[in-house]
């Protein structure tokens, strides 16, 4: 096992590459279950996650390509299976997205459900009542989904009772293959959304209200193969927003897309950092102290729950008092603990957490629980006086592309190494 050690302090400068979005690529590589024939998909981040959602579909039968630096050709035309087994599924939970493509198609899927995880209960309950609503009988064996048809999905309406991001690209791939039209009502509007909308239309299926919370789906009999670019990961873009707070100095991201950081650039603007928006750039350098300031976290554009453990380190140097509401996850608070143990002052009062900036964060050993979580301790270690030690960091690599290249390439003092036994 490796572990991450971060000498803290140094101010980073120079460029950063923002790669492709992890939670666009994974309903992209999905979508090309519907049919038959070479997709080809640009701008698709290696990782952990991305390569378990390929391992998932060439245990089906599916061929796929990818050269270094290149993109990925999938073609699921051999298809010989419809089962995503419990060991691939745990490791993701992700990988419930093949259900709708897989059932669209072959008119019957078995997917493992996904369980728990560290950061709450995550029930799919909204995917089933979808696909059901689409005339899919359901039926739970053995902690398996078994999901059947007869003959052909019909479209429908299905209604979230709170905005769903895989729940919504589950049933937008099944409905591009039913028969007649399917609305979606509250569809969760995130950007990588957008993005399989996007991929969904090349492939010949009508959608309409693409970025808004009502999308009618044209269902057809046959997809083609598409080619389309992941869009860039909004997620590692704040990310290396907030590193640069924290650590101080100036950088370049490059590759990147603003508008879909409304949240984030808002509030980093009221925290003090200097930021300075181009088409597909920001710059951001920090030039005075921090200003505590509050966050809720809610769906897109609101501000995303993936980057509230980032902002929480953030707080956690800053001046003054900011209170973090977290909306979306029960249990989304793993790294309170963790942060502690490097000196933040953090008091947590149900779905809030109180930060207490501190003067100075100190570097200690402490342990990733979960992605974002583990992000979080980068930015804390980035700041903190001394050496920062994180272990468990293949839950970083499920979701950032060369993080420790990334940052030592900006002048970050960072190391992967084996963690001693
Ligand atoms: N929910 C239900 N029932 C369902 C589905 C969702 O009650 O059937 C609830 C959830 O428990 C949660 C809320 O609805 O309280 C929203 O969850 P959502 O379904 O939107 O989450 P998700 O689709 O499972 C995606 C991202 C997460 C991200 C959330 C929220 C992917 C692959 N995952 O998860 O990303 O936190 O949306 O934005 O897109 C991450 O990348 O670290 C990550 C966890």
């Amino acid at each position: 096992m490796e572990r991450i050690v971060i000498e803290g302090g140094r101010g980073l400068r120079g460029d950063i590459q923002i790669s492709g979005a992890k939670n666009a690529a994974l309903p992209l590589i999905a979508a090309t279950l519907l049919t038959p024939g070479w997709h080809t998909l640009h701008n698709v981040p290696n990782l952990r996650d991305t390569r378990t959602i390929m391992a998932l579909l060439e245990a089906m039968g599916v061929r796929w390509e990818w050269a270094p630096d290149g993109p990925l050709r999938i073609n699921s035309e051999h298809l010989v299976g419809n089962e995503a087994s419990y060991d691939l599924v745990k490791t993701m939970r992700a990988s419930i997205l093949v259900l709708g493509p897989l059932v669209a198609r072959l008119g019957c899927a078995r997917v493992s459900l996904p369980g728990g995880c560290a950061i709450g209960a995550r029930p799919i309950d909204f995917h089933l009542r979808g696909l059901a609503r689409l005339g899919c009988t359901i039926a739970l064996n053995d902690g398996y989904v078994d999901a059947k048809i007869d003959g052909r999905l019909r479209g429908g309406t299905v209604y979230f009772d709170i905005p769903s991001v895989t729940g919504t690209e589950n049933i937008l791939m099944a409905a591009s293959l039913a028969k007649g039209d399917t609305v979606i009502k509250n569809a969760a509007r995130e950007p990588e959304i957008g993005n399989l909308v996007d991929m969904l239309t090349l492939m010949g299926c009508g959608i309409e209200g693409r970025g808004t919370d009502t999308l009618v789906v044209h269902g057809v009999r046959e997809l083609r193969p598409a080619e389309i670019a992941i869009i860039p990961d909004r997620i590692e873009t704040g990310t290396y927003l907030m590193a640069v707070g924290a650590a101080g100095g100036e950088v370049v991201l490059r590759n990147c897309n603003p508008k879909h950081l409304p949240a984030l650039l808002e509030k980093l603007h009221a925290v003090g950092l200097d930021i300075e928006v181009g088409e597909t750039s920001i710059r951001v350098a920090r030039r005075g102290p921090l200003r505590n300031v509050d966050i809720t976290t809610m769906p897109f554009p609101g501000f995303p729950t993936d980057l509230q453990a980032q902002f929480m380190a953030l707080m956690s140097m800053g001046n003054g008092l900011a209170v973090i509401h977290e909306n979306i996850f029960e249990n989304r608070f793993m790294h309170v603990a963790e942060l502690r143990r490097l000196g933040a002052e953090i008091h947590i009062d149900g779905h809030s957490a109180i930060v207490t900036g501190v003067e100075r964060l100190r570097g200690a050993q402490v342990m990733a629980t979960d992605l974002r979580a583990s992000a979080s301790l980068v930015v804390a270690g980035l700041a903190a006086e001394g050496s920062t030690i994180i272990s468990r960091i293949y839950h970083l690599e499920r979701g950032y592309a060369n993080l420790v290249e990334k940052l030592a390439k900006v002048g970050a003092a960072i190391r992967k190494e084996k963690e001693p036994s």
